[in-house]
C-alpha cells in the first residue's frame, strides 16, 4: 500500500495575466490537502474510489478526457506499462472544489505520486509536474501551469509561463486569511471570458496585464526583502485590476471590503475569480478579528495560514 498527499495552494499576485506571459506568485497551503492511497485490488481492473466527487468506477468505464482517468493513463504510459495490475485507488481531499485552492491539481499530483511509487518507479518532481500539467489542460483548457508547479514543489514560486519556475524566497513570514465565498466557479469559464474580452481590444487589455505583471514584480521584491508592509496596497491594486477584468463578483467584493474594514492591510480575490476564495493580509493580532468579519460578511469558511520565511 502506498499513500501520497499534496497541499492546496493560493495565488498571491498575477492570476489571469499569467496566462498572457506575465509573472505570478503562488504559495502552498498546507492546512488543506488531497490524499491518494493505492493498494492491490482483489477484483480485476483499476478501481477508483473518490467519494467526494461521487466517483466509484473502473478505469476503462470513464469517458475519454476524464481528468482522474487521464492522470492514471498518463502514469501507465510514462512507465511503459501495457497491462497494469489490479488496483484500488482511493482519493480524498479537504480542499474545497472549484474555489481557487488548486483542488484538481492536488488530486492529480497525489495520484501521480502514489501510483508511480506503488508501481515501484516514483517519478521525480519535474516529471510529476509535466504529467500534472497535461491533466490541468483537461480541467482548465489553457492553464498557465502555475497550480501544478506550486503544488508539485510544495514551496512558494515566482512563475512565468513556459519558463522554469523560480523559488520565491520569503524574507519574513506573514499571515493570510483565506475567505471562501462558497460559490463554485470553474476557472475554465473565467479564463475563457477574459480571452473573449482581450479579443475585443487587445491593446487595452495588454496594458492591464502589464500593470498586473508589474505589481507581481514589486510584490516579489517586497516579499524577498521582508518588506511585508508594502504588500497590502499591492494586493488592493491587483484586486482593482481584476475587477476591471470582470472576474470579481459581488460576493468577492463584499468579503474583500469586510476584510479591509476589519483591519486587513490589503485584500484581493485569488485564483480564477467569480466565486471561490479571496485572501487578506493581516498582522498576527488581527487574524481572528478579520476571520470573524469574513464569516459575518457571508464567508462559508475561513482558513488562517502562515507563509513561512524560507
Ligand atoms: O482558479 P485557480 O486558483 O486554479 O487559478 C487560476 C489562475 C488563472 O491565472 C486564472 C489561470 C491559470 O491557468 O493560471
Amino acid at each position: 500500500m502506498v499513500t501520497a498527499s499534496a497541499p492546496g495552494k493560493i495565488i498571491l499576485f498575477g492570476e489571469h495575466a499569467v496566462v498572457y506571459g506575465r509573472p505570478a506568485l503562488a504559495v502552498p497551503v498546507n492546512r488543506v490537502s488531497a490524499e491518494t492511497t493505492v493498494t492491490e485490488s482483489p477484483r480485476p481492473g483499476v478501481w477508483i474510489h473518490a467519494p467526494q466527487v461521487s466517483l466509484e468506477a473502473e478505469l476503462t468505464s470513464l469517458p475519454p478526457g476524464h481528468p482522474i482517468g487521464a492522470a492514471i493513463q498518463i502514469v501507465f504510459h510514462r512507465l511503459g506499462l501495457a497491462s497494469p495490475p489490479d488496483l484500488d485507488i482511493h482519493i480524498t481531499s479537504t480542499i474545497p472544489i472549484a474555489s481557487g485552492l488548486g483542488s484538481g491539481a492536488a488530486v492529480t499530483i497525489s495520484l501521480i505520486r502514489a501510483l508511480s511509487a506503488f508501481l515501484g518507479r516514483s517519478l521525480p518532481s519535474d516529471e510529476v509536474n509535466a504529467c500534472a500539467y497535461e491533466v490541468e489542460k483537461l480541467y482548465h483548457g489553457t492553464p498557465s501551469g502555475i497550480d501544478n508547479t506550486v503544488i508539485t514543489y510544495g514551496r512558494p514560486v515566482y512563475f512565468v509561463k513556459g519558463t522554469s519556475p523560480e523559488p520565491l524566497h520569503v524574507g519574513r513570514s506573514f499571515i493570510l486569511v483565506i475567505g471562501d465565498t462558497g460559490i463554485a466557479a470553474p476557472t475554465r469559464q473565467s479564463v475563457a471570458d477574459v480571452r473573449a474580452l482581450w479579443q475585443t481590444d487587445p491593446r487595452r487589455w495588454e496594458k492591464v496585464f502589464d500593470q498586473i505583471g508589474s505589481i507581481a514584480q514589486s510584490a516579489r521584491q517586497a516579499i524577498e526583502r521582508g518588506n511585508i508592509e508594502a504588500l497590502g496596497p499591492l494586493m488592493n491594486a491587483n484586486h482593482a485590476l481584476l475587477q476591471e477584468l470582470t472576474v470579481s463578483s459581488p460576493e468577492l467584493d463584499q468579503l474583500v471590503q469586510a476584510a479591509r474594514q476589519a483591519g486587513a492591510a490589503g485584500a484581493k480575490l485569488s485564483g480564477g475569480g467569480r466565486g471561490g476564495n479571496m485572501i487578506a493580509l493581516v498582522a498576527p493580532n488581527d487574524a481572528e478579528r478579520v476571520a470573524q468579519a469574513l464569516l459575518l460578511a457571508g464567508a462559508r469558511g475561513v482558513i488562517v495560514t502562515e507563509v513561512e520565511q524560507t
